[in-house]
C-alpha cells in the first residue's frame, strides 16, 4: 500500500509554532513516530526565567513522548528562541537566516486562546504573531507548505461558518499599528467597539488575523485550518490524553469531582467537538495536500480553507448529553471528588444566581470553614471564584449553534490512499461514541488528576477534604 503522506516528510525541516501546547506537542510526537522527518524546529519563548532550551528539555519528559527514543527526540527536536508579540518574532538574524534556508513545511499553532485577555494582548499574540511569522518564512527558499491555524469561531458572528476567507472586520496592519501605537485605554475603547460583534478578543483577534494569508501570506504555499472545539485524544498516542482544560474537558473535570453543579447554558445547543489526534491528523495530511496542489502549478494555486467541525459525526451532541458523560456510572470515578456529581445546566440568569449560590457558595463557604478548624487552607471560595468568571466566558458557545462546513476536509480525506487513512485517521464517523467519552473519562483521571486506573471507587465517598 502507498503510504504518500510519510513519504512527503522524509527527509523534511519542519518548523512548529505552539509546539509546547496541545496541538504542537500531538504533531511533534506524530511526525517522530510515523514520518522520517529530518529535524523539527519548534519556535519557543523563554518564559517565567526559563530559557527556550530547557522548556524544550521539559518538553522531552511530557507523558506523550514516552515512547519515542530520547535520542531520536534529541537528534531531531531542536529549539528556535523566539516570541509571537515580538518583530520579526524576535528571531536572532542567524536564526532568521536559518529558516529561510532550511525550512520546508510549517505548522503555525501558537496562539493566545485567553477569550478574557485584554485586546493588546491579544491583538500583539494571535495577529502580529502569524503577521511576523509570514514575514519570516516568506523569503524560505525551500518551502513546500505551510498550514496556519485558527478557529472555527473565528467568524461566530455568522450562523453558518463556511470554508472560506471572509471580509476582515478591520485591515490587520492597521490594528497592528493602533495596538503598537495608541495609548492603551484608547487602543481598548477602540478596539471593543470595532470588535463587538465577536464574544471575546480571542475570536475576533484569529478573525483579523486569518486576512493576513492573503497579504502577507500571498503566493506562498499556504491553507488555514480551522477546527472547532478540541477535546481528548482518540488513541494516539494514548487515549483520553489531552493537557487543555478549556472548555467542555474543564466542566466534565470540574463536574466528576463534584465541583461544578451548576451551569449556564441551554440544554438543547450541540457541541461541536473534535478530538486533538484527529485533528493533527489532518493538519499533517493537509501540509501534504497543499505541496501537491502547489507542485501541480504554483501560479494557479489557490489558498482554501479548511473546517475540521464535529457537526453531524458522533460527537455533535446536546451540551445535556455532553454533562450525561461526566455523570455516567459506567465510567470512572474520580478518588477527588468533593462531593456526588450532579449537573444543572440553566438558561435563565436568575435561577442560575440563585443555584449557584446553593450549589457553589454554601457548601463552598461551610468547607472552608471546615479547612478553617483544622487548620487547613480554605481554597473553595478562590475556587467557585475562577469557575463563576470561567463558565461566564464559556456561556456564549454553551448557547448558540452553528453550522461548520467541512466539505474541504471530506474532500482531502478521500484523496488519502488506504494506507495514509488507517495511519492519519480524522474520519470522525469512524468514532466509537461510549468508548471514546469512556476514555475521556478514564484519561481525565490518568492523567490530569493522576489517579490510578481502573477503580471500583465508590462515588466521592474516598476523600471530602484534602
Ligand atoms: N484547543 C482548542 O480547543 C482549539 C480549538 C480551535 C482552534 N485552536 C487553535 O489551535 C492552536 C493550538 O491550540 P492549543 O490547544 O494547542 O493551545 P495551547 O495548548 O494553549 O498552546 C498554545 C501555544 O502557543 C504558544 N504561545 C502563546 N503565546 C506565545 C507567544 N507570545 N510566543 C510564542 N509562543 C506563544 C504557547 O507557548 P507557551 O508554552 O510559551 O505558553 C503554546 O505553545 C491555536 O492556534 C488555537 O487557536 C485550538
Amino acid at each position: 500500500m502507498s503510504s504518500d503522506v510519510p513519504n512527503f516528510y522524509n527527509g523534511q525541516n519542519v518548523l512548529i509554532t505552539g509546539g509546547t501546547g496541545y496541538l504542537g506537542k500531538l504533531i511533534i510526537g506524530k511526525l517522530l513516530r510515523t514520518t522520517n522527518v529530518n529535524n523539527i524546529y519548534v519556535i519557543i519563548r523563554h518564559k517565567k526565567g526559563i530559557s527556550s532550551d530547557q522548556r524544550l528539555q521539559q518538553l522531552f519528559d511530557d507523558m506523550i513522548f514516552t515512547n519515542i527514543s530520547k535520542d531520536l527526540i534529541t537528534q531531531k527536536l531542536h529549539a528556535i528562541e523566539g516570541d509571537l508579540s515580538k518583530t520579526e518574532l524576535g528571531l536572532s538574524e542567524a536564526d532568521k537566516s536559518f529558516v529561510r534556508d532550511k525550512v520546508n513545511i510549517v505548522f503555525h499553532c501558537a496562539a493566545s486562546l485567553n477569550m478574557k485577555a485584554n485586546l493588546v494582548d491579544a491583538v500583539m499574540t494571535n495577529v502580529n504573531g502569524t503577521a511576523a511569522l509570514l514575514d519570516v518564512i516568506k523569503e524560505a527558499k525551500h518551502l513546500k507548505a505551510v498550514v496556519v491555524v485558527s478557529t472555527a469561531y473565528s467568524y461566530c458572528i455568522n450562523k453558518t461558518i463556511e470554508e472560506k476567507f471572509y471580509e476582515t472586520p478591520i485591515n490587520a496592519d492597521v490594528l497592528l499599528n493602533m495596538a503598537e501605537h495608541l495609548k492603551p485605554e484608547l487602543f481598548e475603547l477602540i478596539g471593543s467597539k470595532l470588535s463587538e460583534k465577536w464574544p471575546n478578543t480571542y475570536t475576533f483577534t484569529k478573525a483579523v488575523a486569518e486576512s493576513l494569508l492573503k497579504t502577507r501570506g500571498r503566493g506562498l504555499p499556504i491553507a488555514l485550518f480551522r477546527p472547532s472545539i478540541v477535546t481528548s485524544t482518540v488513541s494516539d498516542p494514548v487515549a483520553g490524553w489531552s493537557d487543555n482544560l478549556y472548555g467542555p474537558l474543564g466542566v466534565l473535570l470540574s463536574t466528576g469531582c463534584g465541583i461544578l453543579r451548576v451551569f449556564p447554558g441551554d440544554n438543547s445547543v450541540h457541541m461541536d467537538t473534535v478530538p486533538g489526534d484527529f485533528a493533527v491528523n489532518a493538519m499533517l495530511c493537509l501540509a501534504w495536500n497543499i505541496h501537491k496542489n502547489w507542485e501541480s502549478n504554483p501560479n494557479t494555486f489557490e489558498q482554501s480553507v479548511y473546517n475540521f467541525s464535529g457537526y453531524n459525526s458522533p460527537l455533535y451532541l446536546t451540551t445535556q448529553d455532553y454533562s450525561k458523560t461526566a455523570l455516567n456510572s459506567g465510567y470512572p470515578r474520580f478518588k477527588r471528588a468533593l462531593f456526588a456529581p450532579m449537573l444543572i445546566i440553566i438558561y435563565n440568569k436568575f435561577i442560575y444566581n440563585i443555584l449557584t449560590f446553593i450549589l457553589h457558595t454554601i457548601p463552598g463557604m461551610i468547607l472552608d470553614i471546615i479547612s478553617v478548624f483544622m487548620r487547613k487552607k480554605p481554597r473553595m471560595y478562590k475556587i467557585y471564584s475562577k469557575m463563576y468568571k470561567v463558565t461566564s466566558v464559556l456561556l456564549y458557545f454553551v448557547s448558540h449553534e452553528w453550522k461548520i462546513k467541512n466539505d474541504n476536509v471530506a474532500a482531502l480525506w478521500k484523496k488519502l490512499s488506504p494506507s495514509d487513512q488507517t495511519l492519519y485517521n480524522f474520519d470522525l464517523q469512524s468514532i466509537d461514541r461510549d468508548e471514546y467519552f469512556y476514555n475521556i473519562m478514564t484519561g481525565l483521571k490518568k492523567y490530569t488528576l493522576k489517579e490510578e486506573t481502573p477503580n471500583n471507587l465508590k462515588p466521592h465517598k474516598e476523600r471530602f477534604i484534602k
